[in-house]
């Protein structure tokens, strides 16, 4: 008998942010096939005998190219195994999701999607930045900072949302912000990085549009991070989190 898919949103970094749902279908895998951001406890929750196959891609590198986990995917439910196919933060938020359902549709194996908590939202509140306001901001946007597969995102397309959330925006932070000016946003707009949201090693700088490069350079950001731009990420209040949690991040506002 076919066994199933189910594509499970892990959340981004505290293990706490899986929802019921997705939970308690990772204590029904028989496979579980999993990426690099997902909490590492949250396998706690699958039974001791299944299998475990990580799956990890990195920034620019990929031991596992995509159409070989597609493939697992499939070869393992066609022996009839319920394949959970944990991913960090939500499926089908830049997590290539869709390419998984569309390879199991392809063969009629019977394929959910248990959303989950994506970093586009979550890292911004994990240092207090709400990516909309009353009165400030009334939209937004998420896009990728990274052209690893040479589809240069067109920024005019979204300049004019209020928040714009660049997911993969560690890699090319210095060009994305100088990207974001060139498309008209002033330079001297809120911007904040957000690294390891939701984990003990959580850090965040906040600065301009102009200056949060170097900042971010000057704090070691690197990957994974968001970075949120608007004047949500002035609020007062931003940052709050970390500094309510006791730990001041490594490089606060270069603004008054
Ligand atoms: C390939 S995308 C996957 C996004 C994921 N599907 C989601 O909905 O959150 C990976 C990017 O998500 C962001 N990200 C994921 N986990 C994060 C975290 N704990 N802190 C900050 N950003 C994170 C970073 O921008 C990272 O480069």
């Amino acid at each position: 008998m076919t066994g199933r898919v189910v594509l499970v949103g892990a959340g981004p970094g505290d293990p706490e942010l899986i929802t019921l749902r997705g939970a308690r279908m990772l204590a029904e895998a028989d496979v579980v096939v999993y990426d690099r951001l997902v909490a590492p406890t949250l396998l706690d929750l699958v039974p001791a005998g299944a299998e475990r196959i990580y799956v990890g891609k990195e920034p620019g590198r990929a031991p596992v190219p995509q159409r070989d986990i597609e493939g697992l995917l499939v070869e393992r439910a066609l022996g009839g195994c319920v394949v959970i196919r944990l991913k960090g933060g939500d499926p089908f938020v830049f997590g290539r999701g869709g390419e998984e359902v569309a390879a199991c549709a392809a063969v009629g194996i019977p394929c959910e999607v248990v959303p989950g908590v994506s970093a586009a939202v979550a890292a911004p509140a994990a240092a207090g930045i709400p990516v909309t306001h009353r009165g400030v901001a009334r939209s937004f946007a998420v896009v990728t900072g990274s052209n690893a597969h040479d589809d240069e995102l067109d920024l005019s397309k979204v300049a004019g949302t209020d928040t714009l959330v660049v997911l993969m925006a560690a890699g090319r932070l210095a060009r994305t912000c100088e990207d974001l000016i060139v498309a008209g946003r002033p330079a001297n707009e809120p911007a904040a990085i957000v690294q390891w949201a939701w984990t003990p090693d959580q850090r965040s700088v906040a600065g301009t549009l102009a200056d949060l490069p170097l900042l971010a350079e000057a704090a070691s950001i690197g990957p994974p991070a968001t970075l949120v731009v608007g004047s949500v990420a002035a609020l007062p209040g931003s940052l709050g989190p970390e500094v309510s949690r006791g730990r001041l991040p490594a490089t606060r506002r270069s603004r008054p």
